[in-house]
């Protein structure tokens, strides 16, 4: 609403929006939205039998991390003041049914444990799939027809859960959406005394495209088929109101949006509507394309990102998922 003060005129030329943008101390003043290290979350790929860590192609400046070298990482993380650290694994012993994630001494078991003995006060957040984990791709066991099966999944899900709050998880983030999800993992939480850990809800996650470079970099490309049957279509955003509100009635007690910048609206919608701890994932196919722009020529790298971190915060985020989380952090840390 446009304030109409008694009666003063509003027009130009009394007002002059051009005032408050004169010098850099008023533009500083005058400024609404603040990104700082804390509301940015680094996900990294963890690759067991790594010898080295090793560039991603397709995300320049990426890497795939050995079960060593996420633990500089997540010191470096630390040292940033960043909010937290999203765990991935990228697992060479995949079955039907990704038993690496469920198992203790399993890659999840391995991959949270050794960051929590590095970091006793780093937030941990642990991705719960089993796309990472399954020889097939998809994100739980197939039937026969050969689409998920939600229910079984949801068994699993629990146990993986298990597997990496012992581990020392503070947050578990599954991105499945099975429906029941969020459920079955409080369910087993709680019986196994962990009624203390949190859950962050991929809750409106959609069949995006701009998942490609992510599916390269954690090896969970599909042999066939898509993930359409569980996640969302791109061209729904009420069904995103309804997935968060079932999330919450289940036990979530964050809830994300995924992917970030081509769902804006929806990020602004979630938020505006529960008021919930809603964060964003600015998915590897955004980042890919500021990276490569930037490699042409055609981008200024650090001011889009800067600029595009900043969005989310305005559309409602309290944090985003980023890999460009160590990079916002120098940026931001050089301007204090
Ligand atoms: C696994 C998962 C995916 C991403 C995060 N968790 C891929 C997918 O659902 O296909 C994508 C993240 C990114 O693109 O950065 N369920």
């Amino acid at each position: 609403m446009i304030p109409t003060n008694n009666n003063h005129s509003v027009h130009f030329p009394r007002t002059r929006m051009r005032r408050g943008r004169r010098t850099a101390g008023i533009r500083t003043l005058l400024r609404e939205t603040t990104l700082e290290p804390r509301h940015l979350i680094l996900p990294v790929f963890v690759e067991e039998t790594l010898e080295e860590r090793t560039p991603i192609n397709a995300m320049p400046g990426v890497f795939r991390e050995t079960e060593t070298s996420v633990v500089t990482r997540a010191k470096e993380a630390e040292k940033a003041g960043l909010g937290a650290l999203m765990l991935f694994g990228v697992s060479h012993h995949k079955d039907h049914e990704g038993h690496d994630s469920m198992i203790s001494g399993g890659l999840l078991d391995r991959m949270v444990g050794n960051v929590r003995a590095a970091c006793p006060d780093l937030v941990i957040m642990a991705d719960l799939c089993f796309c990472e984990y399954t020889d097939h791709g998809h994100c739980g066991p197939l039937t026969s027809e050969g689409t998920v099966d939600n229910d079984a999944t949801l068994e699993n899900i629990a146990r993986q859960a298990i597997i990496a709050a012992r581990a020392g998880a503070d947050i578990l983030a599954p991105s499945g959406m099975m429906d029941g999800q969020v459920a079955a993992i409080r369910n087993g939480l709680d019986k196994e005394g962990f009624e203390d850990r949190a859950i962050l809800a991929y809750a409106a996650k959609y069949a995006s495209h701009f998942y490609g470079p992510f599916r390269d970099a954690a090896g969970c490309s599909l042999k066939k088929g898509d993930r359409k049957t569980y996640q969302m279509d791109p061209a729904n955003g009420d069904e995103a109101l309804r997935e968060v509100a079932l999330d919450i009635q289940e036990g979530a007690d964050m809830v994300m949006v995924k992917p970030g910048l081509p769902y804006l609206d929806i990020l602004w919608r979630i938020k505006q509507e529960f008021a919930m701890p809603t964060f964003a994932y600015n998915v590897s196919g955004e980042y890919a394309m500021l990276r490569f722009a930037a490699q042409a020529g055609v981008l200024d790298y650090e001011n889009v990102m800067m600029e595009t971190l900043t969005s989310f915060r305005r559309a409602g985020a309290d944090g985003i998922l980023t890999y460009s989380a160590l990079d916002a952090a120098k940026i931001l840390q050089n301007h204090l």
